[in-house]
């Protein structure tokens, strides 16, 4: 499902945010990326989702050449990955069920199939009383769960999350991980960037460690 080969990215600093990482994730993989801060985990899932280009190297996602993907394409591809970023957040100004619906309105859906699409995922993580909402007015877990609803309403092939759990108390935390491992079961490659300890703790899954932008 995403491959890598070789790939260098460097910000123009003296450091490489990664550098000469292979890496192969197959489908209905879950995988952990863990490392300290600035290892390169961000980057890396930045990547995989084409909102960074490898400075050298190739990435191949669902059988598709970064490197040398169309624009149109890579929309295309775009939508069948779900994205958790740090840096990505909810629209303050926009209530829960127009942030999630947001995605399939860019698609073009029509708006019953959008109605039906956002209703059941809000259904599924439990947010359905909380739709007219506005984020300021959530709680951090609920926000978290909004964030991944909006990531897998159009049901992604690949899900990344970027610590996806940062801010949450440890029975957040849980629950979050929870719901990450049933959209994996659902079929969706699952890739969660952490440098929680905690998180790893007592898992059986795929762990890749980066340190200063290298595979360890
Ligand atoms: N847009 C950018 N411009 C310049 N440097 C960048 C940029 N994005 C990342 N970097 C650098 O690349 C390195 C890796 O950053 P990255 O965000 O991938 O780390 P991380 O492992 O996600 O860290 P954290 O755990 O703190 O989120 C860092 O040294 C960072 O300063
Ligand atoms: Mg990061």
């Amino acid at each position: 499902m995403i491959q890598l080969f070789q790939v260098y990215k460097s910000f123009g600093s003296k450091n490489p945010a990664l550098l000469d990482i292979s890496l192969t994730v197959k489908k209905g993989e879950f995988v952990f990326i863990t490392g300290p801060s600035g290892a390169g985990k961000t980057t890396l899932l930045k990547i995989i989702f084409c909102a960074e280009r490898p400075t050298s190297g190739n990435a191949l996602v669902d059988g598709r050449n970064l490197n040398r993907i169309k624009d149109q394409e890579l929309s295309l591809l775009r939508r069948r990955i779900g994205v958790i970023f740090q840096d990505f957040k909810l629209l303050p100004r926009r209530n829960v069920f127009e942030n999630v619906a947001l995605t399939l309105e860019i698609i073009g859906f029509p708006l019953s199939m959008i109605r039906k699409k956002v209703h059941q995922t809000l259904r599924y993580l439990s947010l359905v009383n909380k739709e007219g909402y506005y984020p300021p007015q959530l709680s951090g877990g609920e926000q978290q769960r909004v964030a991944i609803a909006r990531a897998i309403v159009n049901d992604p092939l690949i899900l990344l999350a970027d610590e996806p759990t940062g801010n949450l108390d440890p029975d957040l935390t849980m629950e979050i991980m929870a719901l990450l491992k049933e959209i994996h079961i659902r079929g969706t490659t699952v890739l969660v960037a952490t440098h929680s300890q905690e998180l790893l703790k007592d898992t059986t899954r795929r762990i890749v460690t980066l340190n200063k932008g290298r595979i360890v």
